[in-house]
Order: C-alpha cells, then structure tokens, then sequence
C-alpha cells in the first residue's frame, strides 16, 4: 500500500517540524511507551488495547503482512502520533479502508492530528480504497471535527459499544467517506486527481 508514496516526510506544524514514517518492527519499544503515556479513554476507539505488549506485536505482524499500514509522527526522536489503514482484502469489503490514528495529549490542538489525517487519507487513496471508515467515542470531538472537515459524514451509532476499565460503556459513532464518488464528482467538473494525488 506504502509503494504509492514516499517516506519520510517532514511537515511543519504549530509545534515544530514532524516527521511521518512507515512503522515497522523496529519501532516496538517507541509505541508502546507512547501508547502507554496515552488516556485509557483514547484508545476505546480501537478493538484491541495497543498498550498490550502482545496486542502491539500483533499489530506489526498485520503490519508485515500488509493488511495495516501505519504512519508514525515523530518529533524530535519520540512518537507523537500515530495512524493506521486497516484492510482486508480478502474480505467482502477490499475497497474499504478503516483509518484509525491517535496523537499525544501533550501536542494536541497545534496540527499534529490534521497533518497526520490528511497523510494518511492520502496514503489510502494512493493506495485504491474507495470508501474509508473511521469510528470514535461520541466524545471524541476533536476527531469528530477533523474527519468531518475531511469529508466523512456520520453513518452510524453503536450503542453501549466498548466498555472501559472502570466498566462504563460509551457509545462509538461510524463515520465514512465515499472517496470513490467525491473523486468521480470532481472529475466530473474538470478537476482530475483533485483527490489525494
Ligand atoms: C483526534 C486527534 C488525533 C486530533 O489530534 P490534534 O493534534 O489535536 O489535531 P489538530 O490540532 O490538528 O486539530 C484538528 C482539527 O480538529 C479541531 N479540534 C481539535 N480538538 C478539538 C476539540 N476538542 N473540539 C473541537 N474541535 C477540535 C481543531 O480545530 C482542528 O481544526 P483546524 O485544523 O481547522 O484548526 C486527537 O484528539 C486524538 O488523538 N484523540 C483521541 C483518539 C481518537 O479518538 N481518535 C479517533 C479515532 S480515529
């Protein structure tokens, strides 16, 4: 999926410079202690807790196996953020991305979270999808703005969908993104590749 676009690149943002880069086996230690640092609540979007060391390895071997592809944001020598597109292709959906990303607490609120959102919208586009999927807690408001500024729509409600570590449950919302058709719109009106070329 990664071939369509090269790594890695630098991105100014309201915090300094960042650097995206494909994630690979090499950066274990690096995600765990950022995925560690993150809000329990952060990470209720996600099936599995990635501050798990096992849920982590099993995440890069997805990665080795190229059914995820994932972004680091990386400043300064330590992880800041990261994203994910998530596929199966041998599913009966292998035109659907699911796009699932995170970024410190301590950067937020300076652009790390747009500028990885758009990188990553880019590399699923690069990559053929055409429909994307995102999904957070309804709380989430920060990530409900970013991806409805990027064009994804509310498209459903799970209703008492995760539960935390204190056993609350939280409702998770389903936005997507028909790529596809926003791309065949554009050409329509005379703007080819207007869409993540
Ligand atoms: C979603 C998330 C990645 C955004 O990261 P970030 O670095 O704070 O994002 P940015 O600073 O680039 O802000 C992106 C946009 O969202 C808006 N935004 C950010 N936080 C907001 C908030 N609390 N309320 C309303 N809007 C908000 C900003 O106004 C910004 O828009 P702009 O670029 O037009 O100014 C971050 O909040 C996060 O990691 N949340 C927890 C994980 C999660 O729920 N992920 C969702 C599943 S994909």
């Amino acid at each position: 999926m990664s071939e369509a676009r090269s790594y890695p690149r630098i991105v100014a943002t309201d915090v300094g410079d960042i650097e995206f880069r494909l994630m690979s086996r090499a950066d274990e230690a690096a995600v765990l202690a950022f995925a560690r640092a993150l809000p329990s609540h952060d990470l209720l979007f996600l099936p599995r807790n990635i501050s798990e060391p096992k849920v982590l390895s099993a995440w890069i071997a997805e990665i080795e196996r190229g059914q995820i592809t994932s972004l680091l944001a990386i400043k300064g020598g330590e992880v800041v953020g990261c994203s994910a597109v998530v596929r199966d292709p041998h599913s009966w959906s292998p035109h659907v991305g699911e796009i699932r990303m995170v970024v410190s607490p301590g950067v937020r609120g300076q652009g790390v979270g747009r500028a990885l959102s758009q990188e990553t919208f880019a590399l699923a586009l690069a990559a053929g999808l055409e429909k994307l999927t995102v999904q957070m807690t309804v709380d989430q408001r920060g990530a409900i703005a970013l991806f409805e500024s990027l064009g994804f729509r509310a498209e459903g409600l799970l209703r008492d969908q995760v539960r935390d570590v204190d056993g609350k449950t939280h409702d998770i919302v389903v936005f997507g993104h028909d790529v596809a058709r926003v791309r065949a719109q554009l050409e329509a009106y005379g703007v080819p590749g207007a869409v993540g070329d």
